[in-house]
Protein backbone atom coordinates (compact mmCIF):
# COMPACT_ATOMS: atom_id res chain seq x y z
CA UNK A 1 0.00 0.00 0.00
CA UNK A 2 1.34 3.84 -0.72
CA UNK A 3 1.44 6.29 1.18
CA UNK A 4 1.46 10.06 0.28
CA UNK A 5 4.09 12.71 2.01
CA UNK A 6 3.65 16.49 2.06
CA UNK A 7 6.18 19.05 3.37
CA UNK A 8 3.25 21.70 4.10
CA UNK A 9 3.72 25.68 3.48
CA UNK A 10 4.74 25.38 -0.59
CA UNK A 11 2.72 28.43 -2.38
CA UNK A 12 0.86 26.41 -5.61
CA UNK A 13 1.53 28.50 -8.65
CA UNK A 14 0.82 27.94 -12.19
CA UNK A 15 -2.21 26.10 -14.36
CA UNK A 16 -3.85 22.76 -14.23
CA UNK A 17 -6.23 20.85 -16.72
CA UNK A 18 -9.28 19.40 -15.14
CA UNK A 19 -10.00 16.22 -16.44
CA UNK A 20 -13.73 14.39 -17.10
CA UNK A 21 -16.04 14.13 -14.62
CA UNK A 22 -16.12 10.31 -12.72
CA UNK A 23 -19.40 10.93 -11.60
CA UNK A 24 -20.52 11.60 -15.33
CA UNK A 25 -18.65 8.79 -16.76
CA UNK A 26 -19.62 5.99 -14.66
CA UNK A 27 -23.15 5.90 -15.94
CA UNK A 28 -22.69 7.00 -19.48
CA UNK A 29 -19.93 3.73 -19.85
CA UNK A 30 -23.41 1.46 -18.13
CA UNK A 31 -25.82 2.88 -20.47
CA UNK A 32 -23.29 2.32 -23.36
CA UNK A 33 -25.28 -1.21 -22.70
CA UNK A 34 -28.24 0.31 -24.76
CA UNK A 35 -26.60 1.15 -27.83
CA UNK A 36 -26.41 -0.46 -31.04
CA UNK A 37 -22.52 -0.61 -32.55
CA UNK A 38 -19.71 1.32 -30.99
CA UNK A 39 -19.23 4.77 -28.79
CA UNK A 40 -16.68 6.64 -28.58
CA UNK A 41 -16.47 8.10 -25.30
CA UNK A 42 -13.63 11.25 -24.77
CA UNK A 43 -12.75 12.72 -21.41
CA UNK A 44 -13.01 9.95 -19.34
CA UNK A 45 -10.16 10.11 -16.13
CA UNK A 46 -7.80 7.26 -15.94
CA UNK A 47 -8.92 6.32 -13.02
CA UNK A 48 -9.66 2.80 -10.87
CA UNK A 49 -13.55 2.79 -10.42
CA UNK A 50 -13.10 3.48 -14.18
CA UNK A 51 -11.31 0.08 -14.31
CA UNK A 52 -14.12 -1.31 -12.36
CA UNK A 53 -16.57 -0.34 -14.83
CA UNK A 54 -15.03 -1.24 -17.50
CA UNK A 55 -14.29 -4.65 -15.96
CA UNK A 56 -18.40 -4.76 -14.94
CA UNK A 57 -18.76 -4.17 -18.50
CA UNK A 58 -16.85 -6.71 -19.96
CA UNK A 59 -18.20 -9.44 -17.95
CA UNK A 60 -21.59 -8.63 -19.85
CA UNK A 61 -20.03 -9.09 -22.88
CA UNK A 62 -18.65 -5.60 -23.68
CA UNK A 63 -16.16 -4.76 -25.42
CA UNK A 64 -14.16 -2.02 -23.82
CA UNK A 65 -10.92 -0.86 -25.07
CA UNK A 66 -8.76 2.43 -24.65
CA UNK A 67 -8.22 4.47 -28.46
CA UNK A 68 -6.30 7.09 -26.76
CA UNK A 69 -5.14 9.19 -23.23
CA UNK A 70 -8.97 10.00 -22.34
CA UNK A 71 -11.17 7.99 -25.04
CA UNK A 72 -12.77 4.51 -24.30
CA UNK A 73 -14.44 2.49 -27.26
CA UNK A 74 -17.36 0.90 -25.57
CA UNK A 75 -19.06 -1.61 -28.17
CA UNK A 76 -22.37 -3.85 -27.57
CA UNK A 77 -24.45 -4.83 -30.23
CA UNK A 78 -28.02 -5.75 -30.00
CA UNK A 79 -29.20 -9.32 -29.54
CA UNK A 80 -25.79 -10.47 -28.59
CA UNK A 81 -24.94 -11.57 -24.88
CA UNK A 82 -28.55 -11.33 -23.61
CA UNK A 83 -27.94 -14.73 -21.29
CA UNK A 84 -25.54 -12.14 -19.57
CA UNK A 85 -26.95 -10.15 -16.83
CA UNK A 86 -24.66 -10.33 -13.73
CA UNK A 87 -22.78 -7.57 -11.67
CA UNK A 88 -21.32 -9.88 -8.74
CA UNK A 89 -20.21 -9.09 -5.40
CA UNK A 90 -16.52 -9.05 -6.56
CA UNK A 91 -17.04 -6.20 -8.68
CA UNK A 92 -19.71 -4.07 -6.78
CA UNK A 93 -18.01 -4.33 -3.35
CA UNK A 94 -15.55 -1.97 -4.97
CA UNK A 95 -17.35 0.94 -6.12
CA UNK A 96 -21.29 1.17 -5.16
CA UNK A 97 -21.55 3.65 -8.35
CA UNK A 98 -21.90 0.14 -10.41
CA UNK A 99 -25.99 0.17 -9.52
CA UNK A 100 -26.23 2.05 -12.45
CA UNK A 101 -26.08 -1.08 -14.81
CA UNK A 102 -29.16 -2.04 -13.17
CA UNK A 103 -31.71 0.07 -15.32
CA UNK A 104 -29.57 -0.52 -18.87
CA UNK A 105 -29.87 -4.36 -18.25
CA UNK A 106 -33.42 -4.55 -17.22
CA UNK A 107 -34.41 -2.40 -20.15
CA UNK A 108 -32.57 -4.44 -22.62
CA UNK A 109 -31.87 -7.64 -21.30
CA UNK A 110 -35.33 -8.06 -19.46
CA UNK A 111 -33.28 -9.56 -16.71
CA UNK A 112 -30.56 -7.99 -14.01
CA UNK A 113 -28.72 -9.29 -10.90
CA UNK A 114 -26.58 -6.94 -9.21
CA UNK A 115 -25.03 -7.47 -6.03
CA UNK A 116 -26.64 -5.30 -2.92
CA UNK A 117 -24.43 -2.83 -2.70
CA UNK A 118 -24.53 -2.25 1.14
CA UNK A 119 -23.87 0.87 3.09
CA UNK A 120 -20.28 2.50 3.09
CA UNK A 121 -18.12 4.28 5.36
CA UNK A 122 -19.87 8.24 3.78
CA UNK A 123 -23.28 6.60 5.56
CA UNK A 124 -26.23 4.72 4.72
CA UNK A 125 -26.61 3.91 1.16
CA UNK A 126 -30.05 2.15 0.43
CA UNK A 127 -31.54 1.61 -2.79
CA UNK A 128 -35.15 2.07 -2.07
CA UNK A 129 -35.74 4.52 -4.30
CA UNK A 130 -34.18 2.53 -7.78
CA UNK A 131 -36.55 -0.28 -6.79
CA UNK A 132 -39.55 1.94 -6.40
CA UNK A 133 -39.14 3.42 -9.74
CA UNK A 134 -38.13 0.27 -11.68
CA UNK A 135 -41.04 -1.36 -10.01
CA UNK A 136 -43.51 1.46 -10.94
CA UNK A 137 -41.81 0.83 -15.00
CA UNK A 138 -42.77 -2.74 -14.90
CA UNK A 139 -39.83 -4.95 -13.04
CA UNK A 140 -40.32 -7.50 -10.89
CA UNK A 141 -37.49 -7.20 -8.25
CA UNK A 142 -36.84 -8.57 -5.30
CA UNK A 143 -33.46 -8.90 -3.03
CA UNK A 144 -31.89 -12.30 -2.40
CA UNK A 145 -29.00 -13.93 -1.31
CA UNK A 146 -26.84 -10.41 -1.01
CA UNK A 147 -28.28 -9.63 -5.21
CA UNK A 148 -31.65 -7.53 -6.46
CA UNK A 149 -32.97 -9.82 -9.07
CA UNK A 150 -34.91 -7.86 -11.40
CA UNK A 151 -37.07 -8.82 -14.35
CA UNK A 152 -39.41 -7.30 -16.56
CA UNK A 153 -41.56 -8.62 -19.76
CA UNK A 154 -41.89 -5.31 -21.13
CA UNK A 155 -40.89 -1.83 -19.28
CA UNK A 156 -43.80 0.95 -19.97
CA UNK A 157 -43.85 4.70 -19.27
CA UNK A 158 -45.59 6.09 -16.15
CA UNK A 159 -45.25 8.95 -13.60
CA UNK A 160 -42.41 8.61 -11.08
CA UNK A 161 -42.31 10.83 -8.24
CA UNK A 162 -39.43 10.32 -6.10
CA UNK A 163 -39.53 10.84 -2.25
CA UNK A 164 -35.90 11.96 -1.94
CA UNK A 165 -33.74 13.07 -5.04
CA UNK A 166 -31.38 10.66 -6.00
CA UNK A 167 -28.27 10.82 -8.21
CA UNK A 168 -27.76 7.29 -9.77
CA UNK A 169 -31.43 6.61 -9.03
CA UNK A 170 -32.85 8.83 -11.52
CA UNK A 171 -29.70 7.41 -13.75
CA UNK A 172 -31.32 4.10 -13.30
CA UNK A 173 -34.68 5.43 -14.26
CA UNK A 174 -33.84 7.37 -17.06
CA UNK A 175 -31.69 4.41 -18.55
CA UNK A 176 -34.90 1.70 -18.25
CA UNK A 177 -37.52 4.67 -19.52
CA UNK A 178 -35.43 5.38 -22.64
CA UNK A 179 -36.77 2.05 -24.42
CA UNK A 180 -39.72 2.09 -22.49
CA UNK A 181 -43.34 1.65 -24.09
CA UNK A 182 -44.74 5.50 -23.71
CA UNK A 183 -43.95 8.11 -21.71
CA UNK A 184 -42.45 8.25 -18.46
CA UNK A 185 -42.47 11.50 -16.16
CA UNK A 186 -39.69 11.75 -13.56
CA UNK A 187 -40.70 14.05 -11.08
CA UNK A 188 -38.17 15.88 -7.82
CA UNK A 189 -35.04 14.16 -10.34
CA UNK A 190 -31.69 14.85 -9.34
CA UNK A 191 -30.43 17.85 -11.77
CA UNK A 192 -26.93 17.56 -10.88
CA UNK A 193 -24.78 18.09 -14.03
CA UNK A 194 -23.75 14.35 -14.14
CA UNK A 195 -27.32 13.37 -14.84
CA UNK A 196 -27.79 15.90 -17.07
CA UNK A 197 -24.73 14.59 -18.87
CA UNK A 198 -26.32 11.24 -19.26
CA UNK A 199 -29.31 12.23 -20.75
CA UNK A 200 -27.44 14.11 -22.91
CA UNK A 201 -25.11 11.27 -24.04
CA UNK A 202 -28.91 9.12 -24.44
CA UNK A 203 -30.52 11.51 -26.29
CA UNK A 204 -27.49 11.98 -28.61
CA UNK A 205 -27.59 8.05 -28.69
CA UNK A 206 -31.60 8.79 -30.00
CA UNK A 207 -33.56 9.00 -26.78
CA UNK A 208 -36.24 11.41 -26.05
CA UNK A 209 -35.70 12.86 -23.00
CA UNK A 210 -36.95 16.95 -21.97
CA UNK A 211 -36.56 18.83 -19.16
CA UNK A 212 -32.62 18.08 -18.60
CA UNK A 213 -31.53 20.10 -15.41
CA UNK A 214 -35.11 20.42 -14.07
CA UNK A 215 -36.91 18.73 -11.43
CA UNK A 216 -39.12 16.98 -14.08
CA UNK A 217 -37.94 14.82 -16.53
CA UNK A 218 -39.84 13.35 -19.18
CA UNK A 219 -38.80 10.90 -21.40
CA UNK A 220 -40.60 9.28 -24.36
CA UNK A 221 -39.95 5.95 -25.24
CA UNK A 222 -37.71 5.14 -28.52
CA UNK A 223 -37.44 1.67 -30.26
CA UNK A 224 -33.82 2.12 -30.31
CA UNK A 225 -30.81 3.55 -29.78
CA UNK A 226 -27.13 4.20 -31.35
CA UNK A 227 -23.71 4.19 -30.59
CA UNK A 228 -22.12 7.56 -30.78
CA UNK A 229 -19.19 9.95 -30.32
CA UNK A 230 -19.59 11.85 -26.95
CA UNK A 231 -17.40 14.15 -24.86
CA UNK A 232 -17.45 14.14 -20.66
CA UNK A 233 -18.22 17.20 -19.09
CA UNK A 234 -15.40 18.77 -16.34
CA UNK A 235 -15.30 16.70 -13.15
CA UNK A 236 -16.64 19.80 -10.99
CA UNK A 237 -15.34 17.83 -8.16
CA UNK A 238 -12.08 17.74 -9.14
CA UNK A 239 -12.10 21.50 -10.11
CA UNK A 240 -13.13 22.92 -6.50
CA UNK A 241 -10.76 20.26 -4.72
CA UNK A 242 -7.76 22.19 -6.95
CA UNK A 243 -9.62 25.43 -5.99
CA UNK A 244 -9.39 24.90 -2.23
CA UNK A 245 -5.69 23.72 -3.48
CA UNK A 246 -5.07 27.15 -4.75
CA UNK A 247 -6.95 28.49 -2.27
CA UNK A 248 -5.19 27.23 1.22
CA UNK A 249 -2.05 27.51 0.30
CA UNK A 250 -2.84 30.94 -0.60
CA UNK A 251 -1.38 30.53 -4.22
CA UNK A 252 -2.50 31.86 -7.63
CA UNK A 253 -3.40 28.67 -9.97
CA UNK A 254 -5.48 28.88 -13.45
CA UNK A 255 -7.58 26.07 -13.64
CA UNK A 256 -8.51 24.90 -17.85
CA UNK A 257 -11.02 23.00 -18.76
CA UNK A 258 -14.18 23.84 -16.63
CA UNK A 259 -17.77 24.22 -16.56
CA UNK A 260 -18.14 27.89 -14.58
CA UNK A 261 -21.91 27.18 -14.89
CA UNK A 262 -21.43 24.06 -12.84
CA UNK A 263 -19.23 25.93 -9.94
CA UNK A 264 -21.88 28.63 -8.94
CA UNK A 265 -22.18 27.60 -5.44
CA UNK A 266 -18.16 26.50 -4.69
CA UNK A 267 -17.43 29.86 -6.03
CA UNK A 268 -19.41 32.23 -4.38
CA UNK A 269 -18.91 30.69 -1.15
CA UNK A 270 -15.18 30.51 -1.74
CA UNK A 271 -15.44 34.54 -2.52
CA UNK A 272 -17.38 34.71 0.67
CA UNK A 273 -14.47 33.17 2.55
CA UNK A 274 -12.24 35.42 0.76
CA UNK A 275 -10.72 33.76 -1.77
CA UNK A 276 -10.33 35.42 -5.22
CA UNK A 277 -11.61 33.87 -7.92
CA UNK A 278 -11.60 34.96 -12.01
CA UNK A 279 -13.33 32.87 -14.29
CA UNK A 280 -12.82 33.68 -17.89
CA UNK A 281 -14.50 31.31 -20.92
CA UNK A 282 -13.37 27.54 -19.61
CA UNK A 283 -10.82 28.93 -17.21
CA UNK A 284 -10.80 30.15 -13.82
CA UNK A 285 -7.78 31.75 -12.00
CA UNK A 286 -7.50 31.37 -7.96
CA UNK A 287 -6.15 33.61 -6.02
CA UNK A 288 -5.46 32.57 -2.23
CA UNK A 289 -5.19 35.22 0.78
CA UNK A 290 -3.27 34.74 4.19
CA UNK A 291 -6.29 35.15 5.98
CA UNK A 292 -9.65 33.43 5.83
CA UNK A 293 -13.06 34.28 6.68
CA UNK A 294 -15.73 32.03 8.52
CA UNK A 295 -18.47 30.93 7.08
CA UNK A 296 -21.65 28.64 7.23
CA UNK A 297 -22.36 26.34 4.70
CA UNK A 298 -24.80 23.41 3.91
CA UNK A 299 -24.68 20.40 1.73
CA UNK A 300 -27.77 20.09 -0.44
CA UNK A 301 -28.80 18.36 -3.84
CA UNK A 302 -27.45 20.77 -6.87
CA UNK A 303 -27.12 23.23 -7.72
CA UNK A 304 -27.04 23.81 -3.67
CA UNK A 305 -23.25 23.30 -2.27
CA UNK A 306 -21.59 19.26 -3.42
CA UNK A 307 -21.17 16.54 -0.34
CA UNK A 308 -18.65 15.48 -2.36
CA UNK A 309 -16.87 19.23 -1.36
CA UNK A 310 -17.74 18.93 2.02
CA UNK A 311 -14.12 17.48 3.26
CA UNK A 312 -12.24 20.31 1.50
CA UNK A 313 -14.24 22.84 2.65
CA UNK A 314 -14.05 21.68 5.86
CA UNK A 315 -9.77 21.51 5.59
CA UNK A 316 -9.72 25.12 4.63
CA UNK A 317 -12.67 26.35 7.35
CA UNK A 318 -10.21 24.99 10.15
CA UNK A 319 -7.47 28.20 9.41
CA UNK A 320 -10.28 30.60 8.62
CA UNK A 321 -10.89 32.90 11.17
CA UNK A 322 -14.21 33.05 13.60
CA UNK A 323 -16.49 29.55 14.05
CA UNK A 324 -17.56 28.32 10.72
CA UNK A 325 -20.96 25.70 10.92
CA UNK A 326 -20.95 22.70 8.45
CA UNK A 327 -24.50 20.93 7.75
CA UNK A 328 -24.93 17.60 6.23
CA UNK A 329 -27.87 17.54 4.37
CA UNK A 330 -27.21 14.40 2.11
CA UNK A 331 -25.13 12.29 3.98
CA UNK A 332 -25.42 13.25 7.41
CA UNK A 333 -22.52 10.79 8.88
CA UNK A 334 -20.29 11.94 6.50
CA UNK A 335 -17.87 13.49 8.35
CA UNK A 336 -14.72 10.54 9.90
CA UNK A 337 -12.03 13.27 8.29
CA UNK A 338 -13.16 15.48 11.33
CA UNK A 339 -11.61 13.15 13.58
CA UNK A 340 -8.51 13.04 11.20
CA UNK A 341 -8.26 16.82 11.12
CA UNK A 342 -8.40 17.00 14.76
CA UNK A 343 -5.28 14.60 14.87
CA UNK A 344 -3.75 17.83 12.80
CA UNK A 345 -4.46 20.27 15.64
CA UNK A 346 -8.28 21.14 14.29
CA UNK A 347 -10.88 22.19 16.72
CA UNK A 348 -14.09 20.58 15.50
CA UNK A 349 -16.65 19.03 17.00
CA UNK A 350 -19.01 17.30 15.09
CA UNK A 351 -23.34 17.45 16.53
CA UNK A 352 -25.58 15.04 14.78
CA UNK A 353 -25.11 16.22 11.03
CA UNK A 354 -23.37 19.38 12.30
CA UNK A 355 -19.50 20.05 12.06
CA UNK A 356 -18.76 23.78 14.23
CA UNK A 357 -15.02 24.24 12.96
CA UNK A 358 -13.66 27.39 15.45
CA UNK A 359 -10.48 28.06 13.15
CA UNK A 360 -7.10 28.20 14.19
CA UNK A 361 -3.76 30.00 13.05
CA UNK A 362 -2.43 26.85 11.74
CA UNK A 363 -2.86 22.99 11.11
CA UNK A 364 0.41 20.83 12.28
CA UNK A 365 1.62 17.59 10.27
CA UNK A 366 1.17 14.29 11.38
CA UNK A 367 0.06 10.95 10.15
CA UNK A 368 -3.63 10.29 9.34
CA UNK A 369 -6.10 7.69 7.63
CA UNK A 370 -8.41 8.00 4.22
CA UNK A 371 -11.69 6.85 4.96
CA UNK A 372 -13.08 8.16 1.36
CA UNK A 373 -12.40 9.52 -1.30
CA UNK A 374 -13.84 12.77 -0.91
CA UNK A 375 -11.84 12.56 2.84
CA UNK A 376 -8.64 11.85 1.24
CA UNK A 377 -9.00 14.80 -0.43
CA UNK A 378 -9.70 17.32 2.43
CA UNK A 379 -6.65 15.57 3.90
CA UNK A 380 -4.34 16.04 1.08
CA UNK A 381 -5.41 19.97 0.84
CA UNK A 382 -5.02 19.81 4.93
CA UNK A 383 -1.21 18.82 4.53
CA UNK A 384 -0.73 21.39 1.70
CA UNK A 385 -1.29 24.04 4.51
CA UNK A 386 0.05 22.22 7.84
CA UNK A 387 3.27 23.07 9.57
CA UNK A 388 5.59 19.98 9.09
CA UNK A 389 5.43 16.68 7.55
CA UNK A 390 2.19 15.28 6.61
CA UNK A 391 1.88 11.25 6.07
CA UNK A 392 -1.67 10.13 4.69
CA UNK A 393 -2.46 6.30 4.93
CA UNK A 394 -4.98 4.07 2.78
CA UNK A 395 -4.26 6.52 0.07
CA UNK A 396 -6.01 3.80 -2.32
CA UNK A 397 -9.17 5.48 -2.11
CA UNK A 398 -7.77 8.55 -3.62
CA UNK A 399 -7.02 6.48 -6.56
CA UNK A 400 -10.39 5.52 -6.98
CA UNK A 401 -11.35 9.17 -8.25
CA UNK A 402 -8.52 11.43 -8.71
CA UNK A 403 -6.27 11.18 -11.48
CA UNK A 404 -2.53 11.58 -10.99
CA UNK A 405 -3.10 14.04 -7.78
CA UNK A 406 0.22 13.96 -6.63
CA UNK A 407 1.71 14.21 -9.78
CA UNK A 408 -0.34 17.30 -10.78
CA UNK A 409 0.45 18.85 -7.26
CA UNK A 410 3.74 18.57 -7.22
CA UNK A 411 3.98 20.29 -10.91
CA UNK A 412 2.19 23.29 -9.53
CA UNK A 413 4.66 23.27 -6.76
CA UNK A 414 3.65 21.22 -3.79
CA UNK A 415 6.24 19.45 -2.00
CA UNK A 416 4.40 15.95 -2.62
CA UNK A 417 5.77 12.38 -3.06
CA UNK A 418 3.88 8.86 -2.88
CA UNK A 419 6.10 6.26 -0.88
CA UNK A 420 5.06 2.54 -0.77
CA UNK A 421 4.96 1.30 2.07
N1 LIG B 1 -31.10 7.62 -0.94
C1 LIG B 1 -32.18 6.92 -0.45
N2 LIG B 1 -32.68 5.90 -1.20
C2 LIG B 1 -32.16 5.58 -2.42
C3 LIG B 1 -31.07 6.30 -2.91
C4 LIG B 1 -30.55 7.33 -2.14
O1 LIG B 1 -32.67 7.18 0.65
O2 LIG B 1 -32.68 4.65 -3.04
C5 LIG B 1 -30.55 8.74 -0.14
C6 LIG B 1 -29.10 8.50 0.28
O3 LIG B 1 -29.02 7.76 1.47
C7 LIG B 1 -28.60 9.92 0.44
C8 LIG B 1 -29.36 10.67 -0.64
O4 LIG B 1 -30.48 9.87 -0.97
O5 LIG B 1 -28.97 10.41 1.69
C9 LIG B 1 -28.58 11.00 -1.88
O6 LIG B 1 -27.95 9.84 -2.39
P1 LIG B 1 -27.77 9.62 -3.96
O7 LIG B 1 -28.60 8.46 -4.37
O8 LIG B 1 -28.00 10.90 -4.68
O9 LIG B 1 -26.24 9.21 -4.04
P2 LIG B 1 -25.61 8.26 -5.14
O10 LIG B 1 -26.36 8.46 -6.39
O11 LIG B 1 -25.46 6.90 -4.61
C10 LIG B 1 -23.91 9.98 -6.14
C11 LIG B 1 -22.41 10.11 -6.27
C12 LIG B 1 -21.78 10.37 -4.91
C13 LIG B 1 -22.40 11.67 -4.35
C14 LIG B 1 -23.93 11.53 -4.28
C15 LIG B 1 -24.62 12.79 -3.84
C16 LIG B 1 -21.85 8.73 -8.16
C17 LIG B 1 -21.13 7.57 -8.67
N3 LIG B 1 -21.85 8.90 -6.85
O12 LIG B 1 -24.14 8.87 -5.28
O13 LIG B 1 -20.39 10.59 -5.15
O14 LIG B 1 -21.89 11.93 -3.06
O15 LIG B 1 -24.44 11.19 -5.59
O16 LIG B 1 -24.35 13.83 -4.70
O17 LIG B 1 -22.37 9.53 -8.92
C18 LIG B 1 -18.09 10.51 -4.70
O18 LIG B 1 -17.88 10.78 -5.88
O19 LIG B 1 -17.17 10.53 -3.83
C19 LIG B 1 -19.43 10.17 -4.26
C20 LIG B 1 -19.69 9.54 -3.11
Amino acid sequence: MDKIVIEGGNRLEGGVRIHGAKNAALPIMAASLLLDGPSRIHGIPDIIDIQTQSEILRNLGGEVKKIEDGSLEIIFRDGENDDKFTAPYELVRKMRASICVLGPLLSKRRRAKVSYPGGCVIGQRPVDLHIKGLTALGAQIETTEGYINASADKLRGTHISFAGKTVLGTCNILTAAVLAEGTTTIEYAACEPEVQDLANFLNKAGAKITGIGENKLTVEGVQKLYGVDYEIIPDRIEAGTFMIAGAITGGDITLENIRQDHLGVVTDKLREIGVEITPSGNALRVKGNNTYRAVDLMTLPYPGMPTDMQAQFMALLCIAEGKSIITEKIFPDRFIHASELRRMGADIRVDGPSAIIRGIPFLSGTEVMVSDLRAGAGLVLAGLVAKGTTQIHRIYHLDRGYEQLTERLLTLGAAIKRIKE
